[in-house]
C-alpha cells in the first residue's frame, strides 16, 4: 500500500536513537527534585506547580502563576496578603514532551536558550559566560534558569538568599541552592550513587542538579507512540479516516508542515502569527508597557518582531491553552487562528484567556489594547498568509492532532511521587 499523495513528504519515525541517553539513577534523583520545593527560594514552589502531568505537563492556565501563588492547575490562585504574586508569568508554560531529542538546538519561546560555542560553555544563553561548565544537554541547561527567576521560583527581593544572590550575579545563587540539596538527608548519598566522580556529597554542584532533572524529564516524558507515530512505522490502520484526511491537510494543501516540519513537527525557526497579546509581557529597555517582542527581545532584530519558536506537536492535545501566551483555550481555536489571524483577532475576547483572577494586576492585563498602533505594528507583523478551509477541513485537522497523543502519555516511567504535595 502506497502513501497519501502529500505535497511535503511525510518524515521519517523517531526511535530512541533520537534522545540523549539519561542515566535511570540520575533520573530518578531528578523526578525528586522537580517535585521538591527545595529548589525555590521561599520553599512554595516546584517545577510540577508549572509543568504537571495532570496538565499535560504544563498548567492548563494562560498565563501561569509563580512563587506565592496557591494550588495547582487550573484551581491556582494568585495568593494573598504579602506573598500573593507580584506578577503573572509572561508567557504559557510549554509541555515537556520529547525535549530530550538530539536534533533539538533551541529552546523558549523565544529562543533564549540554544546550542552555541560562544562562551565556551556549549550555550547561549541568559547567563552567557556565567553559565557553568559540565552541563550535559540543552535540556540540563534550561533546568538552572526557572531557579533564578523571580517570578517564577526564586521569590521577591529580601524574601530569601536565592533572590538576593541572583541580584548580585545570575551565577551567585546556584551554589545557594546546591549547598541546600546536598546538606539535605534525602539527598546526600543519591549523588554518591548516581554520578562516577561525585564521592562525597560535597561535591555537588549546580551541574548535577541540572543534569539529574534533565535526565528525568528525558526518560520521563519521551512519547513517540501516537497512532500518528504507528503510522509513520508502517501501521496503515493506526488512524482513522478522519485522522488521516487531516494528515493529508497538514502536509498538503493546509501546508502545515511548511513549519511543522521533520519528525519532531517542528522546525525550531520563529514566526510571527499575530496572537492576541496580553499580560505583562517581557519588557525591554525602552518599551513603555507591558508588551512581548518575542524572538526580537533575543535577537535585537527588527524583523524578528513578535516572532515566537514554532512548537513542537506531539501531546499537543493535552497541553491547551495554546500559543506562547495561552491565548486560545481549544486546538479549533489556534487552528483557525493560524487560517485567518485577522478575523480571529476581531473575534477574540479576553475571556478566552485562562488568567486565575488578581484583580491588583487587571490593569496591567489587557492595558496594550488600548494602544491602537501597537496592535497595528502586531498585525502588520505577521509571516502567515490566510488560506480558506471548510469547517469539515478544520475539524479534520482537529482530529489529527489527536492523532499525536501518545499511547502511553498517561503511563510515564515515573508518575507523580506519593510525597508530592502541591
Ligand atoms: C512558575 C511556572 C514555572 C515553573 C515553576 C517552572 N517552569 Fe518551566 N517554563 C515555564 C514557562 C512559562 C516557560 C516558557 C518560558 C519562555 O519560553 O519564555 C517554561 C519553559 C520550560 C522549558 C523549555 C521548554 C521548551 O520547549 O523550550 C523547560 C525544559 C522547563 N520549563 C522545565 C522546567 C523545570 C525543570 C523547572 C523546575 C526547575 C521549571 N520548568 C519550573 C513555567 C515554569
Ligand atoms: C508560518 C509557520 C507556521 C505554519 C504554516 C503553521 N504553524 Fe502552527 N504554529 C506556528 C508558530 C510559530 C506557533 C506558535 C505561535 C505563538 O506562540 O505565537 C504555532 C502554534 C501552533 C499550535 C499550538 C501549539 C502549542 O503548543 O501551543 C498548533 C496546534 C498548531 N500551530 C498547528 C498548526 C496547524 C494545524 C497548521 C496548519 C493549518 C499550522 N500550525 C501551520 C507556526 C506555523
Amino acid at each position: 500500500m502506497s502513501l497519501p499523495v502529500t505535497a511535503e513528504p511525510l518524515p521519517r519515525p523517531l526511535s530512541d536513537a533520537d534522545f540523549i541517553q539519561a542515566d535511570p539513577k540520575q533520573a530518578a534523583l531528578g523526578h525528586q527534585l522537580f517535585y521538591d520545593p527545595i529548589l525555590s527560594g521561599n520553599r512554595n514552589i516546584t517545577c510540577a506547580h508549572c509543568h504537571h502531568p495532570d496538565f499535560g505537563t504544563s498548567d492548563g492556565l494562560s498565563l501561569g502563576i509563580g512563587e506565592g501563588g496557591v494550588g495547582l492547575g487550573t484551581e491556582r490562585h494568585a495568593g494573598t496578603g504579602d506573598s500573593r504574586i507580584k506578577k503573572r508569568i509572561p508567557r504559557n508554560a510549554p509541555g515537556l514532551w520529547n525535549l530530550g531529542a538530539r536534533d533539538l538546538h533551541t529552546f523558549f519561546h523565544d529562543g533564549r536558550l540554544s546550542k552555541s560555542d560562544q562562551f565556551g560553555n556549549g550555550f547561549d544563553s541568559p547567563a552567557e559566560e556565567w553559565l557553568p561548565q559540565g552541563l550535559t544537554s540543552l535540556l540540563a541547561a534550561q533546568a538552572l534558569f526557572p531557579l533564578v527567576a523571580q517570578f517564577e521560583m526564586a521569590g521577591n527581593p529580601a524574601e530569601n538568599e536565592i533572590i538576593g544572590a541572583v541580584h548580585d550575579r545570575i551565577d551567585a545563587a546556584w551554589p545557594i541552592l546546591a549547598k541546600r540539596v546536598r546538606t539535605d538527608p534525602k539527598y546526600e548519598q543519591g549523588f554518591v550513587m548516581a554520578f562516577d566522580h561525585i564521592e562525597t556529597p560535597d561535591q555537588v554542584t549546580i551541574v548535577e542538579i541540572g543534569n539529574a532533572l534533565a535526565a528525568f524529564m528525558a526518560v520521563e516524558w519521551q512519547s513517540i507512540d501516537s497512532p500518528f507515530d504507528a503510522y509513520l512505522r508502517g501501521d496503515k490502520t493506526a488512524l482513522t479516516t478522519p485522522q488521516k484526511r487531516g494528515m493529508e491537510l497538514f502536509y498538503g494543501k493546509a501546508e502545515c508542515a511548511a513549519c511543522h516540519s521533520g519528525p519532531l513537527l517542528s522546525d525550531q525557526k520563529f514566526h510571527a502569527l499575530g496572537l492576541p497579546p496580553f499580560g505583562p509581557g517581557r519588557t525591554r529597555r525602552f518599551d513603555p508597557y507591558a508588551r512581548d517582542v518575542g524572538r526580537m527581545g533575543e535577537s535585537d532584530r527588527l524583523e524578528d518582531a513578535y516572532r515566537f519558536r514554532t512548537p513542537m506537536l506531539r501531546n499537543v492535545a493535552l497541553t491547551g491553552p495554546y500559543g506562547h501566551n495561552g491565548a486560545y483555550p481549544t486546538l479549533e481555536g489556534i487552528i483557525r487562528h493560524h487560517l485567518n489571524p485577522e478575523w480571529a483577532l476581531a473575534e477574540w475576547t479576553p475571556e478566552l484567556a485562562q488568567l486565575p483572577e488578581a484583580e491588583w494586576l487587571t490593569a496591567t492585563d489587557f492595558v496594550i489594547w488600548q494602544d491602537g498602533r501597537e496592535i497595528q505594528r502586531q498585525s502588520l507583523a505577521r509571516d502567515i498568509e490566510s488560506l480558506t478551509l471548510n469547517d469539515d477541513e478544520i475539524a479534520d485537522l482537529v482530529a489529527f492532532m489527536h492523532a499525536l497523543t501518545g499511547r502511553n502519555a498517561d503511563k510515564t516511567p515515573f508518575g507523580v511521587p506519593s510525597s508530592f504535595a502541591p
